[in-house]
Parts: structure tokens; sequence; C-alpha cells
């Protein structure tokens, strides 16, 4: 008989080469021969995930049957080009344990995310756990736009991040994932997703009922059918085409900006006559959505979520504008990114920095203070300015 071994590792450039664990072994003996595994909150799942630490870095492996991490790595890498929020794969093992032959998946960790249960745990997700479904049915929408076929979309199959006080959604299990081209995934497949995702959720829902006090009737009785009109609404607002006349060009322009405040980035632009005189269809594609994320990225070199970054580009625009007053003519959007930078956003992180926790990126933290400065002002009727709100919410929230 040959000894167990690993067969073959496959690791994207610029990785751990992960070559020091013992991969003759299953994973769910690895703490007991001496490898040290991370303790972190994680969904259900049939097949053993660890996670490991390897050079100050954070990664999950999933050992799956043979063939199968391969698979799912494939899918993971389209969809990363396709620019879609799910965990980013980082590589595959194709082992021999005694057992016979295995396979392991490796993706990074999706830093400050957050397990489904970790929402419905303690009160500092409450405000959060209103989003859990839009959040899901905005994933799902950005999924079929791209042409991929979940399959499988439960609250466990989900990762959910913090973003300006609501929840992106991000896909963790890609092992039932089909990837068609964007206009030709077919609607019946599309409503099979759906009805996948109503039942997998509600009976999520029903089984954390049964273990926890949900106080929201929606989660017992209501979260499919809402699921599936949140899509709904969400698809038709971003696939509707519009009828045009030849001189209404500022229609296109009105549109795009409806795709972009929604966070869409758009691609193409396609006009065709409509056969009744002089009539246009419009058809605007998306590409992702990370509008606001690119922007300011690229501004600033911040990394934020997609709402976070619509409520930072809000402020530098306001900044921008305010420059241009000042000194009577317009200001570049680039030197107002700076200006902000350096007089607003770093300085207000200083202040916040009592309030930092590992478990919470600073973007958020810093959106939680725009939320509260916007509190404060309205309560006072003027704008009371970054530094004011910052020292009422220390004195308010020391312990946050
Ligand atoms: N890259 C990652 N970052 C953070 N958490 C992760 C990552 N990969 C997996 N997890 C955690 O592990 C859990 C299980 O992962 P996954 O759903 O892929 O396993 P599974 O066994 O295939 O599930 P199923 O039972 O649905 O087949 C997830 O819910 C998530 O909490
Ligand atoms: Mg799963």
């Amino acid at each position: 008989m040959q000894a167990p071994s690993l067969v073959e590792i496959t690791v994207r450039p610029g990785n751990p080469d992960f070559l020091s664990f013992p991969w003759h072994l299953p994973l769910k003996t690895w703490q007991a021969e001496g490898v040290l595994l991370e303790e972190l909150p994680a969904g259900n799942s049939r097949h053993p995930v660890i996670f490991v630490n390897v050079s100050d870095q954070l990664f999950a492996l999933k050992e799956l049957p043979n063939g199968a991490a391969q698979r799912e790595y494939q899918a993971l890498l389209k969809m990363e080009n396709q620019r879609l929020p799910c965990v980013q794969p980082i590589g595959y093992a194709r082992t021999k344990t005694r057992f016979g032959p295995a396979s392991v998946l490796i993706t990074r960790y999706l830093d400050y995310s957050l397990p489904f249960l970790a929402l419905f745990t303690g009160d500092r997700m409450i405000s959060y756990r209103a989003h859990l479904l839009d959040a899901i049915a905005g994933l799902m929408v950005q999924l079929h736009l791209a042409g991929v076929y979940w399959g499988d979309c439960s609250l466990s199959n989900t990762l959910f991040k913090r973003d300006a006080g609501a929840l992106r959604a991000y896909l963790v299990d890609a092992e039932t994932v089909e990837i068609h081209s964007p206009e030709d995934i077919p609607p019946t497949l599309r409503h099979q997703d759906l009805v996948i995702m109503e039942e997998n959720i509600n009976g999520d829902l029903a089984d954390l009922g049964a273990e926890i006090y949900l106080p929201n009737q929606i989660y017992l009785t209501a979260a499919g059918a809402y699921l599936r009109l949140r899509y709904q609404r969400l698809w038709e607002e971003i696939t509707q085409e519009q009828v045009i006349h030849p001189n209404e060009h500022y229609r296109i322009q009105e549109r795009i900006r409806a795709l972009n405040d929604l966070g869409f980035s758009v691609g193409d632009v396609e006009l065709f006559t409509t056969g009744a005189g002089d009539q246009l269809r419009l058809r605007v594609m998306v590409t992702d959505q990370n509008f606001h994320r690119d922007q300011l990225q690229s501004l600033t070199g911040i990394e934020a979520g997609e709402r976070q970054a619509r409520k930072m580009m809000n402020e530098i625009f306001e900044i921008k504008a305010t420059l241009s007053k000042v000194n009577n003519r317009s200001m570049p959007l680039s030197v107002a990114a700076h200006h902000w930078l350096q007089n607003i956003y770093q300085p207000t992180l200083a202040l916040l920095k009592p309030l930092e926790r590992p478990d919470l990126d600073t973007a958020e933290l810093y959106c939680q203070l725009l939320e509260h400065k916007w509190y404060l002002s309205e309560q006072a009727q003027h704008d009371v300015g970054h530094q004011a709100a910052c020292s009422d919410y220390l004195r308010r929230f020391p312990n946050f």
C-alpha cells in the first residue's frame, strides 16, 4: 500500500506554500497533531472547516471529496474575476489520507466577516439584523446579473460584513455554483435558485427560532416572501428597459446616475430602434456593485464597503463644493479627496482610537461617527463638526 501523502497543491502566487501542514491526515485531526488553529465563529457545515494563521495571514481550509476542491476553486476564481462578493480562492490540495483520496479548498479568511449566528448573539448587532434579508437579496441579484447560478443560498453559506450601518452579503460556499454568460442565464434557473433560497432561509430561520427568541416575527413568518419581493424589485430596477426619444440624451445620464446611486457601475449602454417612429429602447448593462468603492479607492487608497464609500464620497463632494466656492474656481475632486483625508478622516480616526476593536473595521467606526454627527446636527439644527461629534460619541459610548 502506498503511504498516505499530499498528492498536489496549487497556490496562487504571493501566498505561503502551505507545505508544512500534515496533509496526509484528515483536517479534523490536525489540532491533535499540534497544528495551531484559530478559534473563529463559523456557520454550520457538513465538511470539516478549520482556520489557520500562516505568516500572520488567516486562511480557511475546507476538506471535500476528491476533485471537489478544484471545482469550487475554479468557480470562485471566475466569480472573483467578475468582482462578485465572495470569499477569495487561494488554492487547493489533492490529498491521500488513510480514508482515501480527498481534496482541500484554501480561501482567504474574509476579514471582519460575521456568520449569521453572530448577528443574533448579543446586543451590538441588533440594528444590523434588519438588513440581513436585503443583503441576501442584493447578493442574489448581483450573482444573477453576472450569470451565476448559486444553487444553495442559505444563511450558513453566506457571510456578512458591516457596511455603514447595513450589511453586505458574501457567498462563501460555491460547491453548487454554475457559471453561465450574463445574457444566457435562463429565467427558469433564476427561478429555481430563488426557490432554493426561500426554502433554505425559511428553514434556517425556523431552526434558529427554535433555539433562541427572535424578537422580529418577519424572521419566522415572512422571510421568504420578503426576500423574493426585495430581489424582484431590485432586479427590475436594474434590468428595466426605457423608451426614449433621440433628443432625450439626458435620460441616459439620468439612468446611469440612478444605477450608480445604488452602487452599480455601468458597462455598456445599448440603444435600439423600436420600429415605432423615432423612439429608442435604452438598455444599460451593469458590471458590478463597487461604484463608490472604486471611486474612493482610486482617490484615497482607502478600501471600504460600498455604502461606507458612498458616505465618504459624499463628504469629499461637499468639500469640493466648499473649496470651489472659497477659491472661486472649480477644484478637482482629487484635491478635495486629499483635503478630506488630511483634515477630516485621519484626525477623526485618531480621536476614535480608544474605540478601535479587532473585529470592527475602521471604515465602519468612521461611518458610525458620521451617523452620530448627523444625529447631533439634527438636534442642534446646524453641523456640529467631526471633532464635537467625536467628543460626544466617546463620552456616551466609552465601552462601545
Ligand atoms: N474564507 C472564509 N472566511 C471566513 N469564514 C469562512 C471562510 N470559509 C468558510 N468559512 C466559514 O465556514 C463555514 C462553512 O463553510 P462552507 O459553507 O463552505 O462549508 P460546507 O461544509 O461546504 O457547507 P455545506 O454544509 O453547506 O456543504 C461558513 O459558514 C463560514 O462561517
Ligand atoms: Mg455550506
